[in-house]
């Protein structure tokens, strides 16, 4: 029997969100509906909200959760009712090229659900990323789930889902981040934040956090920044330059998707040093940077997608670490709200006055 749910819809571009009653049909093969326990409020929910990623209005929102399985569709073995997961956006096909070549962090045909959810006079829903978790449940591919110790708490466990995983994963993943590296990470939002939270574990020896806001700097010294810089004040690129022997940092992260800091990030990086891009863009921003300074400087310019993971590997060794005190999630969630305040969360977001707002359920 399809289920009736409480779910948060973007209707229509720019207009607030709106709680609407969701349908969500039984799971078939190769789907499960997961109960939310929680899930927090990403920049990117904004971005579909005002029409950014694309137009296929209406928007189920939420994608950064975690919560238990509750029913799985015929044939399924991977998940059961009663697991804890953390919904993820990379359901690995292990078919295409990328797989095929032993790269499944790039798959490029991941999974979603194969029905529809939608509004109760049949409107189908585009859920953000393929998941749509600012609801009571919601249905996904089994792939989407990942198993995780219980002992977890959900707010926490599943800020994992995106931001913290993106930030995490473009210090530990896609910029490599080793032993006694210099590091720089421009933006302290959830997902600069959770970059210098990935140097330290990767034991860089300094990691510069660069930001306009000193509230955020400050924030930024308790995930492990060991300099600050505001941006605002001070020439970013000279301090930082300053900060490592006239040098500049063996990797630098732009987590804010600006050019002007995507040129800083360049500029702030030694020789045969690198960039990873992991701030989204908006498709009109254009970069212009000489031509010889590239081919010059060496090194590498990445891109960092969802931080290069792969669920299944990363998330359940980072909750292990969350759960061993090495890597404090709980400093992420800056508050709790329910359903109904995720209108009110952007606003916060846009006003700099969180690092993740969290819906529990
Ligand atoms: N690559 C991925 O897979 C992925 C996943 C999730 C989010 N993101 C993207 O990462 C970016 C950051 O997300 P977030 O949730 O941390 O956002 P956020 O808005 O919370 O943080 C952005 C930070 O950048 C700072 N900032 C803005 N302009 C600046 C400037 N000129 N110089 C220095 N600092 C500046 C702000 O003060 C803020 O602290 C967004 O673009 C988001 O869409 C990417
Ligand atoms: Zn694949
Ligand atoms: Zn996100």
């Amino acid at each position: 029997m399809p289920q009736q749910v409480r779910g948060v819809v973007a209707r229509a571009k720019g207009q607030p969100v709106s709680i609407e009653t969701i349908v969500i049909p039984d799971p078939g093969p190769g789907e499960a509906v997961v109960a939310i326990q929680a899930c927090g409020v990403c920049h990117t929910d904004l971005h579909y909200r005002e029409g950014g990623i694309n137009d296929d209005f209406p928007f189920l929102l939420g994608h950064e959760a975690a919560g238990v399985v509750e029913a799985v569709g015929p044939g399924v073995t991977d998940v059961a009712p009663g697991d804890f997961v953390i919904l993820n956006w990379r359901a690995v096909c292990g078919q295409c090229r990328s797989c095929l070549k032993g790269k499944p962090q790039y798959c490029f045909a991941t999974h979603n659900a194969t029905q529809k959810m939608t509004l109760t006079d049949g409107t189908v829903l585009s859920p953000a990323l393929g998941i749509g978790a600012f609801c009571d449940k919601t249905l996904v591919a089994t792939g989407q789930c990942t198993k995780v110790n219980p002992a977890a708490r959900p707010e926490a466990a599943g800020l994992l889902g995106c931001g913290v995983m993106a930030g995490l994963g473009a210090a530990m993943n896609t910029g490599n981040v080793g032993r006694g590296d210099t590091v720089a990470v421009f933006g302290c939002g959830g997902v600069g934040d959770a970059a210098i939270a990935g140097a330290r574990l990767a034991g860089a020896s300094v990691i510069i956090a660069v930001d306009l806001d000193d509230r955020k700097l400050e924030w930024a010294k308790g995930f492990g920044a060991t300099h600050t810089v505001n941006g605002g004040r001070e020439d970013a690129v000279e301090r930082i330059r300053e900060l490592t022997g006239g040098n500049g940092v063996d990797v630098a992260i732009e987590a804010i998707g600006l050019p002007q800091t995507y040129e800083q990030a360049f500029y702030a990086r030694d020789l045969a040093g690198t960039v990873v891009l992991v701030g989204v863009p908006n498709p009109t921003m254009k970069v212009e940077l000489p031509f010889i300074e590239i081919f010059g400087r060496g090194g590498a310019l990445k891109s960092s997608w969802y931080g290069d993971c792969l669920p299944s590997r990363d998330f359940p060794m980072l909750i292990d670490l969350y759960l061993q005190g090495r890597l404090n999630l709980d400093d992420f969630v800056s508050e709790t709200i329910g359903l109904d305040a995720v209108e009110e969360a952007f606003h916060k977001m846009e006003r700099g006055e969180v690092l993740r707002s969290v819906v529990v359920l």
